[in-house]
């Protein structure tokens, strides 16, 4: 049976850790989330975020548009967060209504307020090679989990299905800084089957329960980034936990593995801009 990438476990140690170092600060970092509309999802993670925000000492705050707020509108508070010394760290919850466009939202971020890591200065600084100001939360809390296991990635074939700006892109970069293979599959790949038999490290961030154990080869590694609710109202990911966890050495669960980590490494990355204090 495979081991469990147990994403809480790890989130208690590093929250822990990180608790510390924010009890020294005498000024404290500000999280500003962003949420737009009622998308029901959104709203469990933008409050989980404020809550685990409260919990560190990190302060934050929570702003709610309605659906039809307009583009410009959004552009102008960003413009104010922007220019607000006190604010430190900008999130803004993604997905966005269709009229606005995301790309101009994510643009107006100052790139040192940028916590996702999505403005172009720091995808561009990410994409190069270089060092951007945060990596992307879920790619990073990826690394983190497989670091905590040992997992070894140098020369490995990694292969990522899925190629989103938040999870698949952004990761198929950090694991080429960690001289892994990284192969990126997604909706248009042919022989997906073929290409997962490969994979020394596999992950699947799609939103549909695609992955089955005879998919895989023996002792892979299995990271699981999709989180939905099937027609049972049951959580579920893109694995199938049953097949795939008798093929893999390790597997991470849904839920309890990747999404923990995420909002660690958020708040990792709000403590991160606030030490490298480029306001
Ligand atoms: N929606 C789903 N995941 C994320 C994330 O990591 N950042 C933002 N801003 N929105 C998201």
């Amino acid at each position: 049976m495979a081991v469990i990438l147990d994403g809480k476990k790890l989130r208690e140690k590093l929250l822990t850790e990180l608790k510390t170092k924010v009890d020294k600060f005498t000024i404290k970092p500000t999280l500003v989330v962003i949420l737009v509309g009622e998308n029901p999802a959104s709203k469990i993670y933008v409050n989980n975020k404020k809550k685990t925000a409260e919990k560190l000492g990190i302060n934050s705050e929570i702003i709610n548009y309605p659906a039809d707020i307009s583009e410009k509108e959004l552009l102008e508070k960003i413009g104010e967060l922007n220019q607000d010394k006190t604010v430190t760290a900008i999130l803004v919850q993604l997905p966005l209504p269709k009229h606005i466009s995301k790309e101009n939202i994510i643009n107006a971020i100052s790139p040192s307020k940028d916590v996702d890591g999505f403005t172009p200065y720091n995808f561009g600084k990410l994409f190069s090679g270089e060092h951007p100001n945060v990596y992307p939360c879920t790619p990073k809390g990826i690394l983190l989990l497989l670091k905590e296991y040992n997992i070894d990635l140098e020369g490995k074939h990694a292969v990522i299905i899925g190629r989103s700006n938040i999870v698949g892109r952004p990761l198929s970069q950090m694991l080429l800084n960690e001289n892994a293979t990284v192969t990126v599959c997604h909706s248009h790949t042919k022989n997906l089957e073929q290409i997962t038999k490969t994979a020394d490290i596999l992950i699947s961030a799609v939103g549909k329960n695609i992955i089955k154990g005879e998919m895989l080869k023996s002792g892979c590694v299995v990271v699981d980034v999709g989180i939905f609710k099937d027609a049972d109202g049951k959580t579920r990911g893109d694995v199938d936990f049953e097949s795939t966890s008798k093929i893999a050495s390790y597997i991470s669960p849904v839920p309890g593995g990747v999404g923990p980590m995420t909002i660690t490494s958020l708040m990792l990355n709000t403590v991160e801009l606030f030490e490298k204090n480029l306001l």
